[in-house]
């Protein structure tokens, strides 16, 4: 099969039909979160590093205002068009979610599947978590999922899944291809693999993901001191089953609100 080195977030018509496939269970349970959690009446969502906007649509088709940002400007556009064909703003704007501020604030604000990890330094991290804050109003809620690295137990290295609509197949792959514990830092390997009735070819990505042990985590939290940590949760997405966050966990979903 043809190889080409390419950024995989370069590709959103790929991505979406990947991960879009998934956004069942992370929206209800975003919606069990706000009935459940929510002090406020949520009516509007951001998503930082909201990508194709795979979420952002769904929640826009069942009422609710959204607003999202990204660096990648091909994924705006898929996003921003997919809602302007639905009948929505076209809402999504090009902005680093370590930088940005919103003009209306929102109700609560997600960020479901590591792309926190993106940031690169402790510094980022912390705008980031300030930026959320002044985007969110009084005691707005930030759901954010990432892959913490445990210190005991095996962590999932490889992880594979197909995707299919109409004639174009995709199969997406991820592995983790080194860990630099001391500089924080984890290399992580992605592919797809795209089958058209007419060409067959591998687009092969490299990225950089920041490395968050259980307490790194809980110190950047206490140290920014904007959020208070409610309850979190898996990637089961189940809401009856919360988790204690210790040196043995690797996903997490961690429920925060605005203090
Ligand atoms: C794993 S994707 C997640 C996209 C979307 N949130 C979803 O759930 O499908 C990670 C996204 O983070 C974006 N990203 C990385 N660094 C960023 C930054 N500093 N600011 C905004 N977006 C960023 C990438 O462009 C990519 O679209």
């Amino acid at each position: 099969m043809e190889e080409i080195q390419g950024h995989i977030y370069d590709y959103p018509k790929y991505y979406d039909l990947v991960y879009g496939s998934d956004w069942k269970a992370e929206y209800e349970f975003l919606l069990k979160v706000i009935d459940r959690y929510s002090k406020r009446t949520v009516k509007s969502l951001f998503e930082p590093a909201c990508g194709t906007g795979r979420l952002m649509i769904k929640f826009a088709q069942s009422g609710f205002r959204v607003a999202g940002n990204d660096l990648n400007a091909n994924a705006i556009d898929f996003c921003n068009d997919r809602l302007e064909r639905h009948g929505y703003p076209r809402s999504a704007f090009v902005g680093d979610m370590s930088d940005f501020k919103l003009p209306k604030r929102a109700d609560l604000a997600f960020n479901m599947i590591n792309s926190f990890r993106h940031l690169p330094t402790e510094k980022s991290a912390e705008s980031h978590f300030k930026c959320i804050a002044n985007a969110l109003n009084k005691d707005g809620l930030y759901v954010l999922g990432l892959h913490l690295t445990p210190l005991i137990g095996d962590r999932v290295e490889k992880e594979s899944w197909p995707a299919r609509r109409g004639n174009l197949a995709v199969i997406s792959s991820l592995w983790s291809e080194s860990i630099d514990i001391k500089n924080r830092n984890e290399k992580v390997g992605m592919s797809f693999d795209i089958y058209t009735p007419t060409k067959s070819y591998r687009i092969v990505d490299e990225m950089d993901y920041r490395i968050y042990t259980a307490k790194q985590m809980i110190k950047l939290l206490e140290r920014v001191n904007l959020f208070q940590l409610e309850v979190a949760f898996d990637f089961v997405y189940d809401v009856d089953e919360p988790i204690c966050i210790d040196d043995s966990v690797e996903d997490v979903v961690l429920i925060l609100r605005k203090k």
